[in-house]
């Protein structure tokens, strides 16, 4: 059963970095939420007026809070448990609809900050001209399947763009690439090795749901970033890479599992597609219109709460992510890499300072957006100290505190 909790003017209702699993929503009074702007590192606050929400975000996706809640004068609120607030959420089809759409704006906004922050280029770009940069990106990554996927969209949404030969003279060759790689027999199926991750619903394995099904080969692109969405997915089997291109490199977002979604936030929003989707191996997935993401959402409040769920666990990590970039040098950005390995992790063992990292250079410079030299040599100097042991699968370091001393002294400098 909800409680309602009295809290006295002045008090504090969580503190940020507190881990704890309670939802609240405010009954009388006014709470204040005070948290840092990654960017500029100045407090942001943002007033809880009655009837809404805090403590959401944390709460369901089981990460430290990101703000400290104060209460400004005597408030009531009620305290609920995740399972109490499914039960609030499912009979709330506007509320439903409201908080995707906060989370899903939310993440955008992040993904732009993080955008802003590595785009030299800072032109603004248009759905047409976004779009066949991504198609040239993934060409000059030697990926073609994507490439000539992508071309063929452009060519077919831009009929008569002025960049139509350059779109079809990029399709030509890449199709060539590909047909040489297959002749080559280079372009096998990528193995899958099913971690038991996240699994499908079980009400979407009703033959009900199969006329919404759909495959897609291994390397052939879903979803890409800039074109304008439809429809959003559930992956049945297979795994799904996220890619975003930024200033001509491709970055991997995440890699997704059966029983994810992908695809919602442009019908959200209303807004062109974020990132590109891609067939990492072969894949099925279900594929529902707008009208049915509405229908399924609120007539299925735990497909609700895992959406909800998955926006967490995104925004979150996008936010990390930014954290580590406005590192003020190379040194703490590599050691901040480490410390957001470490919270993955989670090790319980505090006496234990030692830890083993299945990471590799590459996967630093991905995080850190650094040069591979400027990574290497500074890896270099850490390994030289002692700090860290680099491998060709793995990296240990020597004393987790380490890392955390040179994220903090940085910050003090800067
Ligand atoms: P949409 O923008 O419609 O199309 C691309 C999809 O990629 C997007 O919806 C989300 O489903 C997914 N996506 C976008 N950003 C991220 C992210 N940072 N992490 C995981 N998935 C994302």
């Amino acid at each position: 059963m909800p409680k309602a909790v009295h809290f006295t003017k002045g008090s504090i209702i969580y503190f940020e970095g507190d881990k704890d699993d309670r939802i609240f929503i405010l009954q009388e009074g006014l709470v204040i939420l005070t948290s840092m702007d990654l960017a500029s590192r100045t407090p942001v606050t943002e007033n809880i007026h009655k009837g809404e929400f805090f403590g959401v975000k944390s709460a369901l996706g089981h990460f430290p809070r990101e703000e400290t809640a104060t209460v400004l004068s005597q408030a009531t609120a009620i305290v609920l448990t995740i399972s109490e607030f499914e039960q609030v959420l499912g009979g709330n089809r506007q509320l439903i609809l409201k908080m995707l759409r906060v989370f899903s704006n939310q993440l955008r906004t992040i993904h732009k900050q993080i955008e802003q922050m590595l785009n030299t280029n800072k032109e603004p770009v248009n759905q047409e001209s976004g779009l066949l940069s991504v198609a040239q990106t993934f060409f000059a990554d030697n990926d073609f399947q994507p490439c000539c996927d992508i071309c063929i969209k452009f060519l077919a949404k831009y009929p008569n763009s002025a960049r139509k030969g350059e779109a079809a003279k990029l399709y030509t060759s890449a199709k060539a690439r590909l047909d040489r790689e297959a002749q080559n027999n280079q372009s096998k199926e990528p193995i899958f090795v099913d971690d038991g991750g996240v699994k499908p619903l079980e009400i979407f394995s009703l033959p009900s749901f199969s006329r919404f099904a759909k495959t897609f080969k291994h390397g052939s692109v879903i979803i890409a970033e800039f074109e304008s969405g439809e429809s959003f997915y559930l992956i049945q089997s297979g795994l799904v890479q996220l890619v975003k291109c930024v200033n001509g490199v491709k970055k991997n977002l995440d890699m997704l599992h059966p029983g994810e979604f992908f695809g919602e936030m442009a019908i959200l929003d209303n807004t062109p597609r974020s990132a590109t989707c891609i067939a990492y191996n072969n894949v099925t997935v279900l594929e529902f219109n707008k009208e049915n993401f509405a229908q399924l959402i609120t007539g299925n409040p735990q497909i609700a709460l895992i959406l909800l769920k998955l926006f967490c666990k995104r925004i979150y990590d996008q936010r990390r992510r930014f954290r580590i970039l406005v590192m003020p040098d190379a040194q703490s950005r590599i050691a901040d890499v480490f410390l957001m390995f470490n919270e993955m992790n989670g090790s319980s063992n505090y006496m234990e300072r030692k830890r083993t990292f299945n990471i590799t250079v590459q996967d630093i410079v991905n995080w850190t957006a650094l040069p591979l030299e400027q990574v290497q040599d500074e890896l270099n100097r850490m390994s030289e100290k002692g700090r860290i042991e680099m491998f060709t699968d793995r990296i240990t370091v020597s004393n987790i505190a380490d890392m955390e001393r040179v994220v903090e002294n940085s910050l003090q400098i800067s």
